[in-house]
């Protein structure tokens, strides 16, 4: 791991960090920006991490133990922590005028920035732009939180927590997203986000589900959070925890799910990312069904569930937005389109299912998304990173 400390007053946090990390097995060399001399000396960093720590791009004898280059290769995981604004604005243009920012452009290694700063700071367009920029090019973001900073005043701009930073690195989707952006749009908004399958009962023992892991949902649930909304999420059952700030109701049937959706309204806006069974059982049997031995075969009569989405995008005078998801295996753009008027939906989120990296399951996705005058195409991410993308375009479209 390098970790790469920006001159800050959180730089003494990335002390917890070297030891927090090097409890977790990795083993780490640190690079420090001028900057971040000026608040913590290198040698409290060489003691905690055990390693001699880089400071300069001329120092000969460092260069001639490890040249900049071979510790640009030799990094399998880059964590920047504190990531000062304008450390920020140097990785997004590419700059390589010091250690840090040449080892970083030198590196293929996966990139976690961990920014601290003043509020006015991060909040900046400037900074904005740059973080974006950072994470489009595939960074993971982790923090800043809200809250008190140094110099007294109050707001997003604190390192993230050492434990949470720890987190990411190891489950990338776990990361606490960035709170908030300088995309206020949704603070104090309403938003119902439905996740996850349905299970519908055939008997005490069995039932008919899907392979929806809740990921996209939930992913979508924390973003929103993050970023000021009053998120309440119908979960199915899935064992995913509950994001933070998150008023979660679960749920196990379509009925049910729809009942507590229902229940949630009125809201500004919903988002079905729940795989919502579209048949149940006719009848569910109050005991388990039992084979015998002249049955070889069986048929289930199913009845049709009721359209959440269609139902919720009906109630107009309520809500501001309603966004739905496509999930399908062919035909995507055709179906998803027909799902859109059909449904008297504002977006839909398409999204290919049964293919390897996207869709049910998996950690990653990508998505196009469409509206009655437009679309917009979303290439694969971690669900966290297409997340916060989604709510872009749905704050946006919010205005539209
Ligand atoms: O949970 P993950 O493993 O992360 O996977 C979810 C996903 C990544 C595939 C997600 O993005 C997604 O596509 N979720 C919706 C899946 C789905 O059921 O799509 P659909 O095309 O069958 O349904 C269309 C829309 O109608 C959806 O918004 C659905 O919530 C809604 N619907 C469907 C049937 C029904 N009875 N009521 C509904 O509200």
């Amino acid at each position: 791991m390098l970790l790469c400390v920006g001159g800050g007053i959180a730089a003494y946090k990335a002390l917890e960090l070297v030891r927090r990390l090097r409890d977790a097995g990795a083993r780490v060399q640190v690079a420090m920006t001028e900057g971040a001399q000026q608040f913590v000396t290198p040698l409290s960093f060489q003691a905690l991490s055990g390693l001699p720590v880089r400071t300069s791009l001329w120092d000969s004898a460092a260069e001639q133990s490890m040249g900049h280059i071979e510790l640009a290769r030799w990094a399998d995981h880059i964590v920047i922590a504190p990531a000062t604004a304008d450390l920020i604005a140097r990785l997004a243009g590419g700059h390589a005028d010091d250690l840090v920012s040449t080892l970083c452009l030198a590196s293929a290694a996966p990139l976690t920035v961990c920014p601290a700063m003043n509020h006015h700071m991060w909040l900046h367009p400037a900074t904005q732009a740059n973080i974006d920029l950072l994470r489009q090019r595939g960074a993971q973001v982790v923090g800043p939180e809200d809250g008190p900073l140094a110099e007294g005043e109050s707001g997003p701009g604190r390192l993230a927590q050492v434990p949470q930073i720890v987190a990411a690195l190891a489950h990338p989707d776990s990361a606490v997203p960035s709170v908030p952006s300088s995309d206020s749009r949704l603070r104090g908004v309403r938003l119902v986000i439905s996740a996850g399958p349905t299970y519908e009962d055939l008997d005490p023992v069995r039932y008919i589900g899907n392979r929806s892991s809740g990921k996209m949902g939930f992913a979508l649930a924390q973003a929103a959070a993050a970023r000021g909304a009053q998120v309440v999420l119908v979960a199915g059952p899935v064992q995913l925890p509950t994001p933070a700030g998150v008023e979660r109701i679960n749920v196990r049937s379509a009925a049910q799910m729809r009942q507590a959706v229902m229940d949630a309204l009125p809201a500004d806006i919903y988002i079905g990312a729940a795989a919502v069974s579209d048949y149940t059982p006719k009848v569910v049997c109050p005991q388990k069904m039992k084979k015998t031995a002249q049955t070889t075969g069986m048929s289930l009569e199913l009845v049709r569930t009721p359209d959440i989405l269609a139902e919720v995008a009906q109630q107009t005078g309520a809500l501001k937005l309603v966004v739905g998801f496509a999930a399908e295996t062919h035909d995507v753009a055709t179906y998803a389109r027909g799902k859109l008027v059909n449904k008297r939906l504002d977006l839909i989120i398409a999204n290919r299912v049964g293919v390897a990296g996207g869709g049910f399951e998996s950690d990653d996705n990508a998505a196009t998304a469409y509206w009655a005058d437009g679309e917009r195409e979303f290439a694969s991410m971690s669900k966290a990173q297409l997340a916060g993308q989604l709510l872009d375009l749905i704050s946006q479209r919010l205005d539209a």
